[in-house]
């Protein structure tokens, strides 16, 4: 019921009185009231005037209930160790595609190449759970297609242009905005999960090591509602993916990537290999043309541009 008093009160273009969201709801007045004041004693600011309830703010914070028809699918805590363990332990039993858990804090956030991620209050950190139907070995560019949403969500919500790093960093003039971390488990040639973790820097100011990263809030001198950056990134997320097509992500990432065109270092734990990035392959490889002109595909790694 929450639910849907929030999404008549969001869609509503003037106050609306208890009678009128009751007759829509199919509820009492009392009904309605007794639910409005459990949203605010939650945080929600809702202005109670003599024309009737009027939504002042949306909240922030990721509950459940901002979602609409997604809230079932939305598990919001303040606090984890990692939401990546969460969204593996769901995985596992079995929850449905697109359950998505978030965090306000992580105690344990990681990063790709067994980095820690710092979770601080601000920033806005959550695992999707997908269950594709691709193969193991197109699973990759789904990264491709989340930066790429991201960088959309980034522009609409916050005016910022982003562009995306291989193999699927989110960047704002060389400095980081964003990182995506996958998990997949499959059995024979399907996938069972594919879990990916993002952290983005949005009202926080992420710590500056030898990498350098930005927030949101630091570049426009604005907060960033996180719900609604949430929001607005699983709607182009799953439509994206909906229709998945291999050819039109990775033409769409070409056309945002930073990396191509660029000399660049790849290491991996092993090997570290130089070279001019020229291309990316069907399969979101890393395609570079090395000192002796020779042509070389890389799939995961650290990617450093010079
Ligand atoms: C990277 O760039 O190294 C990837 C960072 C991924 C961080 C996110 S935050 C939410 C999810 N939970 C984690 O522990 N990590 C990912």
């Amino acid at each position: 019921m929450k639910n849907k008093i929030m999404a008549i009160l969001r869609d509503a273009l003037q106050p609306l009185s208890g009678e009128e969201i009751g007759r829509q709801l199919q509820v009492s007045r009392v009904a309605v009231w007794k639910h409005i004041d459990q949203l605010k004693k939650s945080g929600v600011e809702i202005e109670s005037t003599a024309r009737g309830y009027r939504l002042v703010t949306m909240p922030d914070t990721p509950f459940p209930w901002l979602f609409g028809a997604r809230a079932p699918l939305i598990h919001y805590h303040p606090e984890l160790d990692s939401t990546m363990n969460r969204a593996k332990e769901m995985a596992r039993a079995g929850c449905p595609p697109y359950t998505v858990v978030i965090a306000d804090r992580q105690t344990q956030g990681r990063g790709r190449m067994q980095r820690v991620w710092q979770s601080e209050e601000g920033g806005l950190y959550f695992s999707i759970v997908l269950r594709p139907s691709v193969i193991p070995k197109e699973g990759p560019l789904v990264n491709f297609a989340v930066a790429l949403d991201l960088v959309l969500a980034l522009e609409q919500c916050c005016g910022i242009a982003a562009q995306v790093k291989w193999p699927n960093d989110v960047l704002v003039d060389e400095r980081k905005i964003a990182g995506i971390l996958s998990q997949m488990e499959f059995e024979a040639d399907q996938i069972t999960f594919i879990n990916i973790g993002i952290g983005l820097n949005l009202n926080n100011r992420p710590e500056v090591t030898d990498k350098p990263a930005v927030s949101a809030m630091q570049l426009t001198g604005k907060r960033v509602n996180r719900a609604e950056l949430l929001s607005t990134f699983l709607d182009y997320f799953e439509k994206r993916m909906t229709a998945f097509s291999r050819q039109a992500v990775i033409e769409a990432w070409k056309a945002r990537t930073v990396t191509l065109g660029r000399r660049v270092t790849i290491a991996t734990v092993r090997d570290t290999y130089e070279g001019l990035a020229v291309d990316v392959d069907e399969d979101g490889g890393l395609i570079l043309e090395m000192a002796d002109g020779a042509r070389r595909t890389v799939f995961y790694g650290d990617c450093f541009h010079s």
